[in-house]
């Protein structure tokens, strides 16, 4: 027999196949059965009739949920079945069958996000996790085939690292070997800058940690980045790549993934909107903005969540916002040569309240500079001398940005909370399981 998955079953109308999986749930009406089957790929109702087959009939009466199943069967389309195809089920082979007095603990009614997150490795086993799994992986591949496509070279960068990219107060320490101490990694910048020296046009994607104590819908203590980073490259060079960059992972997810995003039941038009260009504005111009809209924001301050709801709201598409003041930013950030008091840098800020999916800009590239930045954030000197080398040794203008996955994928999905889109989330008090 054929084996198929149900994503296939369409082009097998007449046949009989057999299908590998899981009993979804069972309703029984009489002398008829109504398995829901799934497979991973999708989700099929069954059909048995207890004169018809009354062997498959009896293995199926009581079967328990999630319970693994080999099922065969003839494909009949359907229009009234959700997918539009049914199975008349011919011949049923139990895997294993769930204890009824132990049974599948997440059933199909709602339950408290602390119950489903204490059962993640089964949680993500519901249609709606599925779903979303799928979209980030069609992100992530969108992400690697624009980048690849721009002549960016993947490269990946350490997770042991011996300082800090992104401040100190969310390193997490790690005992290294002996009496050694390492960090794991904020962000691959360090390293992309030095491999940006060597490929040219390079990009690192990969996991990234922060030791972060806020508990809010948009924080992650590991989460994957997409890091970009190019020789002779500037502040606009970046703002045009991170639009590119976006659309793209958006745009693929509308054309392969819409089955998916019916599932979550995302406002798909919003998303059609996604394309370049994206608007620009200045940080000073933002601040106007937030005024205006009556929030107490003043120059110089940073933008929080409330900020960044407000600005993104302006907009039908993600915003960029440019030229920060250099005081607020990374100790990295090249200063405007007109207003030393800006940095070279932007964020792109999602919209529907999602917040900050992209940071970068362009980095110092003066020795000296980069000296006096490195002893104003008070940072240890001997740990960053391979990455002062790099302005020692044929230093040139560069530039790059980083763009949190997560992020970006919850909100392509709509999601409430960012620790719906990583398989196992890592947060504030939650590293299990
Ligand atoms: O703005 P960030 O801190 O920038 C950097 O780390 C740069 N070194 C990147 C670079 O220029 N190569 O972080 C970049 C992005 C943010 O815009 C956000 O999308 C995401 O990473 N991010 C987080 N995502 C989930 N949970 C957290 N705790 C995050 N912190 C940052
Ligand atoms: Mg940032």
């Amino acid at each position: 027999m054929t084996a198929v998955t149900i994503d296939r079953v369409g082009q097998h109308v007449g046949r009989e196949v057999t299908l590998r999986g899981w009993l979804y749930n069972l309703r029984e009406s009489g002398k008829l059965i109504f398995p829901i089957f799934r497979d991973g790929t999708g989700l099929i109702q069954g059909v048995v009739s207890q004169k018809e087959r009354p062997e498959v009939f009896e293995a199926l009466r009581g079967l328990t949920q999630e319970s693994s199943v080999i099922v065969t069967g003839r494909i009949q389309a359907d229009p009234r079945a959700p997918g539009g195809h049914e199975i008349a089920v011919t011949s049923l082979e139990v895997v294993q069958r769930v204890s009824e007095t132990d049974p599948y603990p997440i059933q199909l009614k709602e339950h408290g996000v602390d119950f489903l997150l204490d059962r993640r490795h089964l949680w993500i086993r519901t249609p709606r996790q599925a779903a979303i799994l799928r979209i980030r992986a069609e992100a992530i591949r969108a992400a690697h085939e624009y980048m690849d496509g721009q002549g960016y070279t993947l490269t990946d960068t350490p997770i042991f690292t011996p300082a800090a990219c992104e401040g100190t107060t969310t390193l997490f320490e790690v005992q290294y070997i002996d009496d050694q101490k390492a960090y794991l990694t904020q962000s691959g910048q360090l390293y992309v800058e030095a491999l940006a020296a060597s490929l040219g046009k390079v990009y690192c994607f990969g996991p990234t940690f922060r030791a972060e104590k806020s508990k809010t819908r948009r924080h992650l203590t590991e989460f994957w980045m997409l890091e970009p980073e190019a020789a002779y490259a500037h502040l606009e060079d970046m703002m045009a790549l991170g639009e590119g960059l976006v659309s793209r992972m958006v745009q693929s997810t509308l054309k392969n993934r819409a089955v998916e995003l019916e599932t979550l039941k995302r406002d798909t038009a919003k998303l059609a909107r996604v394309v370049p260009p994206f608007p620009r504005i200045s940080y000073d111009d933002a601040i106007g903005l937030l005024q205006k809209q009556g929030n107490p924001a003043k120059w110089g301050d940073d933008f929080g969540g409330d900020e960044e709801t407000i600005l993104s709201s302006q907009f039908d598409r993600p915003v960029m916002v440019h030229h920060y003041p250099t005081a607020i930013k990374a100790f990295y950030m090249q200063p405007d040569s007109r207003r030393p008091e800006l940095a070279l840098g932007f964020d792109m800020l999602a919209p529907e309240g999602y917040g900050e999916i992209i940071g970068g800009g362009e980095r110092i590239a003066d020795y000296d500079l980069l000296v006096k930045r490195l002893r104003e954030h008070n940072l240890p000197e001997t740990a960053f001398q391979w990455y002062l080398d790099l302005r020692r040794y044929g230093s040139v203008p560069h530039a790059g940005f980083g763009l949190g996955l997560e992020r970006t994928v919850a909100w392509i999905c709509g999601a409430e909370h960012i620790r719906e889109v990583i398989p196992f989330p890592r947060m504030l008090y939650r590293v299990y399981p």
